[in-house]
């Protein structure tokens, strides 16, 4: 035979179209996963490598020999003997997964099935966003938090381990493995584990379905980027409306964009309203009917309502003591602004101009994905 002849298909094509779009989708999340403003990016790379990770369960048992899960479910004793084996130059090669990459393989599909889990929850929880929005609290938004990142860094140091392997191996048995999961192609010759050593089928048109799938989705997803327009703006997150007033909007939004009730606490805008005939500076001269409605809906709405993922941060973030009324003096709103240099604040007008960074400021809802420098 030649050496032509001995090439044999290991991997089919589903399975290294799943392996490299899981790359990247794994890859984005971890880049998105430090700004918030690319909260909306993050949570399309989290749906996708969940989907993903639904295909490959499902490969795992209709997929073709060596995509299926019984061919490299390996017990623990023969990953210690195939790992000693790399030691003392013994360990066989295996034409589809070896036992300790197998392994790898299975912690590795665990752990994003529990991080994109417990992204959902936090999510839902803390954003009020996604299919679990209406079922999981504030807290246990809180409580995911922490459990969600510990578990993506859990991953991505298997995936390190994963990748060590790959080269140690590729070394090892002076074959490319990478390459071999590009090509699907792989030498035939000595392998012991597996026990099938004939081709696999390629089932091209599945592996060509799931990239159009996750193309598919991609366009529905990021659908209101091509419609948005400077005026009509996409804003990613819009969900629920906040309460608005017809009174409020037109006695408040004069002088300066509208600050929806969400951002101060209740104590807060009785003072502000007491205050009117000196407010900032400027008398608003308005009637106690008015005013009465206006403070109806301040406090109807305020922080302590925790409408809002902001009104809830800076709710807390304010000594019960307190009573500000300015935005812009919360410990909470000063700790998210404090890393704007001087030359940003230059391009808007003032702390308080919101919306020029802020495309839902006017809504109130101040999302994450809708921010924005100047
Ligand atoms: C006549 C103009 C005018 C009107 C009308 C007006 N304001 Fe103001 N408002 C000001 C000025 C001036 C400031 C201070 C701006 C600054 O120093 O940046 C201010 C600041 C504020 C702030 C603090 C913003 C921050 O820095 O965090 C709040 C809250 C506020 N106004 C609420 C209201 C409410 C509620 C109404 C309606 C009842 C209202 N304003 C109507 C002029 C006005
Ligand atoms: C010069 C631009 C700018 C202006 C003006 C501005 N912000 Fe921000 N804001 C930002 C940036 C940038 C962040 C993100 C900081 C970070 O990444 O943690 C932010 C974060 C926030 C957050 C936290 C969002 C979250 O969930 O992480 C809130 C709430 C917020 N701003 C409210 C306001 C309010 C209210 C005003 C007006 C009184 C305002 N901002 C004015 C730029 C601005």
């Amino acid at each position: 035979m030649t050496e032509q002849n001995d090439r044999v298909l290991v991997w089919d094509l589903p399975t290294r179209v799943f392996h490299w779009l899981l790359v990247m989708s794994v890859s984005a999340c971890w880049l998105t996963s430090d700004d918030d403003r690319y909260l909306y990016i993050h949570v399309f790379a989290g749906y996708t490598t969940f989907a993903l990770l639904m295909f490959r369960l499902g490969w795992g048992i209709f997929g073709t020999h060596h995509a299926r899960f019984r061919t490299f479910a390996y017990e623990w004793p023969s990953v210690t003997a195939y790992l000693k084996g790399l030691l003392n130059g013994q360990a066989a090669r295996h034409l589809g997964h070896n036992p300790a990459g197998s392994w790898a393989i299975f912690l590795i599909l665990m752990l994003i099935f529990l991080t994109t889990v417990f992204g959902i929850l936090l999510f839902g929880g803390e954003e009020g966003h996604g299919p679990m929005s209406a079922y999981v609290t504030w807290a246990m938004g809180d409580l995911a938090r922490p459990i969600h990142e510990f578990l993506a860094w859990t991953l991505l140091g298997i995936v390190g381990l994963h990748l060590a392997g790959v080269v140690v191996e590729s070394f090892w048995h002076k074959e490319n493995l990478a390459a071999a999961m590009i090509t699907g192609y792989k030498d035939g010759g000595d392998d012991i584990g597996g026990g099938h050593h004939g081709h696999v089928t390629q089932r091209g048109v599945i592996g060509v379905l799931i990239l159009l799938a996750i193309l598919a989705f991609a366009g529905y997803f990021f659908r209101g980027y091509v419609t948005s327009t400077k005026d009509h703006p996409f804003l990613p997150f819009d969900g629920a409306q906040l309460p608005t007033n017809e009174t409020w909007h037109s006695e408040c939004t004069d002088c300066h964009m509208g600050y929806h009730p969400t951002l101060l606490p209740a104590r807060s805008w009785k003072r502000i309203m007491e205050e009117q005939n000196k407010h900032f500076g400027e008398d608003l001269a308005l009637d106690e009917d008015t005013v009465a409605e206006i403070e109806k809906f301040l406090v109807d709405n305020a922080a302590d309502n925790r409408l809002t993922e902001p009104a809830r941060k800076i709710l807390e973030s304010i000594p019960p003591r307190d009573t500000p009324i300015r935005v812009t003096e919360t410990p909470y709103w000063k700790r998210k602004h404090h890393e704007i240099g001087k030359d940003e604040w230059k391009k808007v007008h003032g702390h308080g101009d919101c919306s020029a960074c802020h495309a839902d400021a006017k809504a109130g809802t101040f999302e994450d994905a809708e921010m924005h420098l100047p």
